[in-house]
């Protein structure tokens, strides 16, 4: 096993979500930072000792699927109390404190779900600072407050919710809707305002101190050490690789893999991005004919996968043992990758395929991790990716999976198939692009069915395959939806693939959500 990468220092000051299982508790920390303050989820059993490091200013208590009365409901940790900070509860996390303060919940004969009106019942409330009377909120809950611990007041109520949001002198508070969707409009605000107006906190989480910060712990960490990354031409290990470079400079050599799945110009591109802004020690090696020949007659997806995750190992270790001695390996690990391994609830995307882009690297080369932006979410890194001067076209680059266009060829992966589904999607992403849709949507490409139809063209009748248009907004990736193009987009995308691309006689446009759809086809 590789050592693992120490915790990074405690942060400045950081909002701490405690969570209770709601699929939401990401999202909370994600608004928290929006708002300038860092923040982590950890999960309710986490022990003062980890969060200590982390400086807490104060504790937001996530919403969750349990009730507070069943056995063994998640309880807010002692230290939390303890501890005199500001605590705000969403929701679960409402409920679960006034239960341990003293007060009673109990299951209420109407769920409330939906967008409710929020009215106050005092005019001076802090969390409410430059509101209106009447706050339009997202509610989703069944339980509800009947008696309030004691020293606490109800500050809000809506129709269905008597007691819709509490407070006491000590800066505890509970709001039973959740501000962290933007079904309710002035979310970030009540956010806003607990962070600013309530707690004390000084608002120094941007991309530009983080950039400052990193810089400093990679160089110390690092020493004189020599250490290697994987480029993919995506914004997450460009942007790590732009970081190591300022911080350790010829320290670090990346190793670029074409695998002979990509998609069209952007070996090119990417190779002239780097050259460009960074005078990076870089090793390039075109492995597509031991990836193509690997593939050959496979069609089973997970199948794939693995074939082309093992082979960039090999190829990529092979090429670190000529660089001599190595000491650590970066990695463009996210956030919600974390979040995913960590969460109290498992989320069950998370199991559904092996998403992993150089999966199993650390485990064979004995190298210590450096994971920069493993507390970051994507957006974070497109901001210090720009903070970090990177051009737009590399920084707005939609996700692009690992096994690349290998799952995008349903069946069987050949290299007359790749070029029909390279050309295919050239034209989706050019067009999505001249439409100004392509930074609006989290992706957007082409997928080569199986399935050959008839057509006609001029006099002849035609039996071809059938090419499908995908494209979806997402925030996460978790959950997406599918985008609603305009239609003369679509007629164009289609017009040109039936006509440019050899062997294709039909489009058809993707309209399935995920869920129960997955983005990728396979
Ligand atoms: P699905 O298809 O599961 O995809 O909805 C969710 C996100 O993950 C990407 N994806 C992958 N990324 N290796 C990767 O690095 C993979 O094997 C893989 N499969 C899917 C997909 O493009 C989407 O952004």
């Amino acid at each position: 096993m590789p050592a693992k990468e120490s915790r990074p220092k405690a942060a400045e000051e950081s909002a701490i979500v405690i969570d209770f299982g709601s699929q939401y508790s990401w999202l909370i920390a994600r608004r928290v930072r929006e708002c300038g303050v860092y923040s982590e989820v950890v999960a309710h059993t986490t022990p003062w000792k980890k969060v200590a490091r982390l400086n807490p200013k104060c504790f937001i208590l996530s919403g969750g699927p349990a009730g507070v009365y069943e056995t063994d409901a998640p309880m807010v940790p002692t230290y939390v109390f303890e501890s005199g900070l500001p605590v705000l509860g969403i929701c679960y996390g409402m409920q679960a404190l006034t239960h341990q303060l003293g007060g009673q919940v109990a299951p209420s004969d109407k769920r409330e779900y939906g967008l409710a009106m929020l009215y106050k019942n005092e005019t001076d409330i802090p969390l409410f600072d430059n509101m209106e009377d009447t706050i339009p909120v997202w509610m989703s809950h069944g339980d509800r407050i009947i008696e309030l611990p004691p020293g606490f007041h109800s500050i809000a109520y809506t129709e269905n919710a008597p007691i819709a949001a509490i407070a006491n002198d000590q800066n505890i508070i509970g709001i039973q809707f959740h501000p962290e969707v933007v079904h309710t409009p002035q979310g970030k605000e009540i956010l806003s305002n607990f962070l600013f107006k309530v707690c004390d906190f000084q608002g120094t989480w941007t991309s530009k101190n983080f950039v400052k910060q990193q810089i400093e712990r990679i160089k110390r960490k690092v020493g004189k050490g020599k250490v290697i990354c994987a480029l993919s031409g995506g914004v997450d290990s460009t942007v790590v690789a732009t970081l190591l470079h300022k911080a350790i400079g010829d320290q670090l050599t990346a190793i670029y893999v074409n695998n002979g799945l990509m998609r069209r110009e952007e070996i090119e591109r990417t190779i002239r991005t780097f050259k460009k802004n960074l005078k990076l020690n870089g090793i390039y090696v075109d492995a597509t004919d031991r990836f193509l020949d690997r593939l050959e007659g496979v069609t089973d997806p997970e199948k794939k996968r693995h074939i082309i995750g093992n082979e960039f190992i090999s190829v990529f270790e092979e090429e670190a043992n000529k660089i001599g001695k190595v000491d650590f390996l970066a990695q463009g690990t996210l956030y919600p990758d974390v979040i995913e391994s960590t969460a109290t609830v498992s989320r069950a995307s998370s199991t559904i395929k092996t998403h992993h882009n150089v999966g199993g690297l650390p485990d064979v080369m004995n190298l210590k991790l450096i994971e920069p932006l493993r507390y970051l979410f994507k957006d974070e890194v497109r901001e210090v990716g720009t903070a970090l001067g990177l051009p737009e076209e590399m920084v707005w680059r939609q996700p692009f999976p690992g096994p690349g266009l290998a799952i995008r060829i349903i069946g069987e992966v050949t290299r007359e198939r790749l070029e029909m589904l390279r050309a295919a999607d050239w034209i989706v992403m050019n067009e999505v692009k001249k439409a100004n849709l392509y930074r609006q949507l989290w992706q957007s490409f082409a997928v080569l069915t199986p399935l050959k139809s008839v057509g006609v063209m001029g006099d002849y009748r035609t039996y071809r395959y059938t090419v499908a248009i995908r494209a979806v907004t997402s925030e996460d990736a978790m959950t997406a939806d599918w985008a609603r193009l305009p239609y003369d987009l679509l007629a164009t995308i289609s017009n040109r693939i039936v006509n440019e691309v050899e062997g294709v006689n039909r489009v058809v446009y993707d309209i399935s959500s995920k869920p129960p759809a997955t983005i990728e086809w396979e």
